[in-house]
């Protein structure tokens, strides 16, 4: 049988980076190109313990089918915990518990976008989220990214220059891949010249918790005092454990009701074990130590990437020391052609991802890579760039 593919297949092909990613799944090959959280930071005790507690006491809750708004107490608990910490207003919102933060990205593209509207994108942004918009036949634009966030002329120039731009999509905090923390300044910015345009803000923030150093800095959805122009994703990945696959999305009431008919076709609701464990995990225990608890691992193992950079790769690489989340974007100088880098530097036992994955163009040239610093250990890191700095030496 001679298989005929979807038009929206014809636009998805696999990719020199995802030819690198798959070298990278080698286990002698030190891995910087993850994006996975630190697994001994998994509660896993806690897990077992609130899973043989929940099928103990109320086996069918935990096994029958549910509600797809989302299991009642998590949502309660997200409210309360969203409310106090990141300033989110329930009074004109509600929450959808989704499949993943990833889940949310594509319950709110298919509600949004048709074929060939424009969504807007930082440049570069999360890989995940361009294969989503990519998979709707959307026509995506990257807008330029400053050390404070994206540029605001180019941001208002694109929206501009699009056909029918229907949203921003903003990882304000952290930024995947770059580490980019968005200025408060730039913030209201973004959410005054899309509100100027009739163009909705996607805010992406899965690595919020995940703080460093520095102070936080307001989500771009408590700013939103209607709560109409701003939607907000977040997700148990980074705080718990991502093989959890729960995430939540924030909108306005006209467009929840779209979100939950759009989930209700996808997968009817999200996993009840796990939402009960989330839901469980913030009842239970105060979720402030539990970030305490991660911060510390991460602000260690960015320290020793810092370093590791510092030590063997000074005055050749370029980065912004991350104020959280668990990535790096390193500059190398333009001389060094960054796919043949990358190359080498899996072949040699390193895997990197060249910049140019978080494109919307693959094929543009960038002269940076990402490292991931959460999942190697401290050996592996110290490993890693040493042989990257060889790779750098000889291609100088
Ligand atoms: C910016 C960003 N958004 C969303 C996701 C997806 O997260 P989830 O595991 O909640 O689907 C990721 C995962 O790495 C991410 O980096």
């Amino acid at each position: 049988m001679d298989y005929r593919f979807s038009q929206k297949m014809s636009t998805m092909k696999p990719s020199v980076i995802r030819e690198i990613l798959k070298l990278s799944s080698d286990p002698s090959v030190i891995s910087f190109s993850a994006g996975n959280p630190a697994s001994e930071t998994f509660p896993t005790e806690k897990i077992a313990a609130i899973t043989a507690d929940a099928l103990a006491v109320d086996p069918v809750k935990c096994l029958q089918y549910s509600v797809s708004e989302g299991y009642p107490p998590l949502r309660e608990e997200l409210v309360r915990w969203l409310g106090q910490d990141y300033g989110i207003d329930f009074s004109h919102n509600s929450l959808l518990v989704t499949s993943g933060a990833q889940q949310g990205i594509d319950l709110v593209t298919k509600c949004l976008v048709d074929e060939g509207d424009t969504i807007l994108v930082e440049k570069p942004t999360f890989l995940g989220a361009l294969n989503t918009f990519r998979s709707y036949n959307a026509n995506l634009v990257g807008v330029e990214m400053e050390d404070d966030g994206v540029d605001l002329a180019s941001l208002e120039q694109a929206i501009r220059s699009s056909h029918n731009p229907r949203f921003f999509y903003v990882i304000p905090t952290f930024q995947n891949p770059s580490g980019i923390v968005t200025s408060l300044a730039k913030r209201q910015g973004i959410l005054e010249i899309c509100r100027r345009y009739g163009v909705l803000v996607l805010e992406d923030n899965p690595y919020g918790d995940l703080r460093i150093s520095g102070q936080p800095v307001p989500t771009i959805k408590s700013l939103d005092e209607t709560g109409r122009d701003v939607i907000y994703l977040g997700s148990f990945s980074k705080l718990l454990a991502p093989a959890l696959r729960v995430g939540y999305t924030v909108a306005d009431d006209a467009l929840m009701a779209k979100l939950v008919v759009a989930k209700q076709t996808t997968d009817v609701h999200s996993n009840s074990l796990a939402q009960i464990i989330c839901a469980e995990f913030l009842t239970r225990w105060d979720v402030h130590d539990h970030i305490a608890l991660l911060q510390e691992v991460y602000r260690k193992k960015a320290g020793v990437m810092c370093s590791a950079l510092d030590t063997y790769l000074g005055g050749k690489v370029t980065y912004q020391k991350p104020q959280g989340g668990l990535f790096i974007w390193c500059t190398l100088p333009a001389q060094i052609d960054m796919p043949t880098f990358c190359k080498e530097a899996v072949k040699a036992g390193v895997a990197v991802v060249p910049g140019n994955a978080f494109y919307v163009n693959e094929e543009e040239t960038c002269h940076s890579f990402r490292v991931n610093y959460s999942t190697p250990t401290d050996q592996q890191i110290v490993d890693g760039v040493q042989i990257l700095a060889k790779i750098v030496e000889n291609s100088l």
